[in-house]
This record gives C-alpha cells, structure tokens and sequence, in this order.
C-alpha cells in the first residue's frame, strides 16, 4: 500500500499507466468565466454541481490518477453527500490541490505576469493537508510576444517563486507540480514557442538547483511546442512531438519524478492526437521520465457542452467526458 508520507512514491503514483490527471482547479474567477462561456450561470453551488458532473462519472478511475482541485472543493461534498477528497480517494484518485493565488501584472514589465501566493503558503499547506490534499500545483504565465516578450525578469522572478514554492511543499509533506505555463496564445512560430520554451525551463531548473529543491519529488506541467494559437499555422503531432521532446530531454533533469502537459486551449481532438505523437515518439528515444496528461479545457469542453448547466444533461455529459478520457488513456498507449 502506498504510503502518503513518501513524497517520490506519491509522486511516481500519478504516472500510473494509463491514467493521468484531471485539472479541476478554476479558481472562482476561472470557474465563472469557464461556466459563461456556456451559458451558465454561476453560484458556489452551481460549481459544486459542475465539480460533481466530473467526479462524480463512474469508471473514472479507469483513466485518473488524481485531479487538481480549487481549495474551496477541499470542503465541499459531492451529490452522493461524501466529500470530495474522500470519495475521489476512496476511489484511488489521489486529491491535489492549486495553491497559488493567481497572477498580477509585473510591475517594471505591466504586460507580463507574476505569480502570487508565497506569503501565507505555510499556513495553508497545513490546512490543505489536513483537508486531504496530497499534492499540489502552482502555475506561472509566460506570454510570447515576438521577440522582446517574455523578459528575462518575468522568467526569473517566475522561476524564483516556483522555486520557493516547491520547497515549501516539500517541507510541508506534499509533492510539488511546477506548472510555467507558456502561453499557447499569440502569432508567434512554434520555433519562437520552442524557444522561449527551453529557456523557461532552463531558468526554472536552474534556479530550482540554486534553492536546493530535490527534483525527485517534483512533477513538472508544461506547455508542448506548438505554434501560437493566432498564427494560422496548424502543426503536425510529429513536429510539435519531436520538439516538444527536444527542448524536455534538455533542459528538464532525470531525476524530475515525471512530466505532464497542460492543453492550454488546443481543441480536446489535438489535445488527444499531440499527446499520442509525444508518447509514441518518448517510447522510441526512450526518455527518462513518465510522461501523462492534465488537461483542464480539453477534458472537460465536450462535456460543458453537453451538459449546459442542466440536470437532465448530466449522464450525457458524463459519456462524453468519458469518451474522451478513454481517448487520452488509449493516446499514452
Ligand atoms: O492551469 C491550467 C490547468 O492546470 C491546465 O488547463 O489544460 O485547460 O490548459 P488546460
């Protein structure tokens, strides 16, 4: 049996085969603007409605491994009246937690962002531990504009409070998902993402060796090599797989527990079809990590979809999201 106080066991549990991650965790902010794009009205209750429309789908744990989750979730209770981080367990879905507070504008750079969250994070962490949480993420923007967007600045001040934040996870009892996440948004080259892609990263790992954080507990969530989402340029799985897998066997050291990708606003279908170019590409040069998905939008719009809010829809909805889960198992294969 596993157990929950060994952070690399924990770690390496969510690279199960076959199973990946859900990213579950729209902050209030996210959640209503994710809920309006489909016509949905949102209250606390409707987005613990919209919660347990995923959760709450049988045979998840099928494709799951543990879902991300907003804090306000920690607490709340599912439509079968057992609260989340328990039945998601009970079920062998390991419960995480998002930790940061969301970003500002820098301010000797007001187009970029910074990452909030360092100040009260000791006291949280107990508090989430102590609610069930397991894991954790943080999540820092980085914006491609042409050449002189991202700065230096942005990159190592991000870099600087990721680093900060898995050591503190670590001492807290829990395993640290570093989530530099370059914007898939823009008209820039997937050369141009690429890039800026090794060079987050480089600094990300660099400054993670300077604070002495041990990579064998972390995780690491990043953005593939795609060619911004406004650039009329639609890549091929094998070209964003061959450089997506370049710029990690680069610049992300072996002992980095595992990989996962964000979606980052690719359509559920390219979300599906990259992974498996990725996956299947990793088998052949053999990289050193597991690699597996945790998908927000790409898992969950069909479903959205479907489900508009209503009651009536839930159990279509929850087969879509089914179906597509099975896709994104069946791409790792
Ligand atoms: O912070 C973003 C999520 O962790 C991933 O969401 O798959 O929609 O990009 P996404």
């Amino acid at each position: 049996m596993l157990k929950m106080t060994d952070l690399v066991s924990i770690a390496r549990s969510l690279f199960a085969p076959g199973k990946g991650l859900l990213a579950a965790d729209e902050s209030v902010h996210s959640a209503t603007a994710r809920l309006a794009s489909y016509g949905i009205a949102t209250s606390p209750e409707m987005r613990r409605q919209f919660r347990d429309l995923f959760f709450g789908a049988e045979g998840i744990e099928q494709y799951l491994s543990g879902i991300i989750l907003f804090s306000e979730t920690l607490l709340e209770k599912g439509n079968d009246k057992k609260l989340f981080t328990e039945s998601l367990l009970a079920r062998g879905i390991v419960p995480g937690v998002k930790v940061d507070l969301g970003t500002e504008p820098i301010s000797t750079s007001p187009q970029e962002l910074i990452t909030q969250g360092l100040l009260d994070l000791p006291e949280r962490l107990v508090t989430y531990k102590e609610q069930g949480a397991v894991f954790t993420k943080w999540r820092a923007v980085i914006r491609i504009d042409g050449d002189h967007l991202p700065t230096a600045t942005a990159l190592h001040e991000n870099a600087k409070r990721l680093a900060s934040y898995a050591k503190e996870v670590q001492t807290a009892g829990l395993v640290p998902i570093l989530e530099p996440e370059v914007l898939y948004e823009g008209t820039h080259s997937r050369q141009r993402a690429r890039a800026v892609i090794a060079e987050t990263l480089g600094t990300v790992f660099s400054v993670l060796e300077e604070h002495s954080v041990d990579c064998a507990s972390v995780i690491l969530k990043t953005s593939m090599m795609l060619s911004g989402s406004e650039s009329m340029k639609k890549d091929s799985p094998g070209e964003v797989a061959k450089d997506t897998l370049e710029v990690l066997l680069e610049n992300v050291p072996r002992q980095v527990t595992g990989i996962v990708f964000l979606s980052g606003g690719q359509t559920p279908e390219q979300a599906t079809e990259n992974l498996a170019a990725i996956a299947r590409q990793a088998r052949e040069v053999d990289v050193p990590w597991p690699l597996t998905f945790s998908y927000a939008r790409a898992l969950q719009e069909e479903a959205l979809s479907v489900w508009k809010g209503k009651e009536e829809n839930v159990s279509a909805a929850r087969e879509v999201f089914l179906a597509r889960l099975a896709k994104v198992s069946a791409a790792l294969a």
